[in-house]
């Protein structure tokens, strides 16, 4: 009896420790990441890590984000975003604003090198010139992750992916509502106050526009110039349209909200009503737009949502645990009007 006793207590002893490697090897299998919403991937090409894999889910990361700068109200909450999104899962970030400066993000880069992160997450503030520092972020094996804008690069295994919005889309969503709106009039003349000179959604979001318009003749767009993001800007550019053009302006397409509001002062102070003498369109949908449309000052912003860095930290987790990536994770939107304006501003986040 005693000895059945023994031999029992013996074959639950290694039956126990048997449970007890199972347990170890499914944690190393990278369970309990961040788990990524079901990505909107608009392209089918991936990047494989599983070769590669050096560290886990459950390890506290070291992240440097190189940020574009603190143009817009955009800007600032896709900021707040990501810095949070980082410190909340436990890693620790290394932010550099750059300031809209692109000497300053190489700067900020090769200093994330030298401190041997584990991941780089960058907005680069223009499409071109970035080759040489991403191919030394590659060469030292440290992933680039492209957050909001891309670059325009032939080499793509210089970064992982690109999580950001379709800026081509916004800038169709903006020409099909003109036309909706005033399709049937003649002569429509357009000003347009662009973004950032280079980057990626000052030209995607003009060439979405003018596909649009390029089917129906009778709209023109007679000003295009940069007012690089900022209300200030926006407000100064809108100036110099009105003293050129006056009266003769009908509508407005900013490239974002901040510049579209600082327009809405100049056209007050020239002595004109915006929304109803001008027509007036922005891209984001940020908070500030939103009080101008509940104002009855602007017609309709496109909406570019900045709080995708819960999904980016998300896809670097996945990543560094092996996963398969997609090259292009689109971040979903909409666009409101100003009728919709009051009901939804209490339920705006940024
Ligand atoms: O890259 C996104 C754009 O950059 C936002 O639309 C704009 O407001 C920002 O500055």
């Amino acid at each position: 009896m005693r000895k059945r006793l023994h031999s029992t207590l013996f074959l639950s002893m290694i039956l126990m420790f048997i449970l007890f490697l199972g347990a170890c090897g499914s944690d190393d299998a990278g369970g309990g990441g961040t788990t990524v919403d079901e990505p909107d991937t608009t392209d089918e090409a991936t990047t494989d890590n599983s070769d590669e894999a050096e560290a886990t889910t459950s390890e506290k990361l070291v992240i440097g984000f190189s940020q574009v700068g603190a143009e817009s109200e955009w800007r600032t909450a896709n900021t707040k975003s990501m810095q949070d999104a980082i410190t909340d899962a436990g890693h620790e970030l290394k932010f550099s604003d750059g300031q809209q400066k692109q000497e300053n993000q190489i700067k900020a880069i090769r200093s994330f090198i030298a401190q041997k992160v584990d991941a780089i997450v960058f907005s680069p503030v223009v499409e071109t010139g970035f080759e040489t520092v991403l191919q030394e972020a590659k060469d030292a094996g440290i992933p680039v992750f492209l957050s909001d804008r891309s670059v325009d690069i032939e080499d793509d295994s210089l970064w992982v992916t690109f999580l950001g919005s379709d800026f081509v889309e916004e800038g169709r969503k903006a020409g099909n509502w003109l036309v909706e709106e005033l399709g049937d009039q003649e002569d429509v003349k357009i000003v347009e106050l662009q973004g950032t000179v280079g980057s990626a959604p000052a030209i995607d979001r003009k060439e979405g526009f003018e596909e649009v318009l390029s089917e129906h003749s009778n709209f023109e767009i007679i000003k295009s110039q940069t007012g690089d993001f900022t209300r200030a800007k926006g407000k100064e550019v809108m100036e110099a349209f009105l003293r050129s053009d006056g009266d003769n302006i009908d509508v407005l397409y900013a490239h974002n909200d901040d510049m579209a509001i600082g327009a809405i002062q100049a056209i007050e102070e020239y002595g004109l009503k915006p929304a109803e003498d001008i027509v007036i369109i922005g891209v984001d949908a940020v908070k500030g737009a939103f009080e101008a449309m509940a104002a009855g000052k602007m017609n309709v912003t496109v909406e570019c949502n900045p709080l995708f860095g819960p999904q980016m930290v998300g896809l670097i987790e996945d990543y560094l645990a092996g996963e398969e990536i997609p090259k292009r994770v689109a971040v979903e939107e909409s666009m409101y009007t100003m009728d919709q304006a009051a009901e939804l501003l209490p339920t705006r986040q940024y």
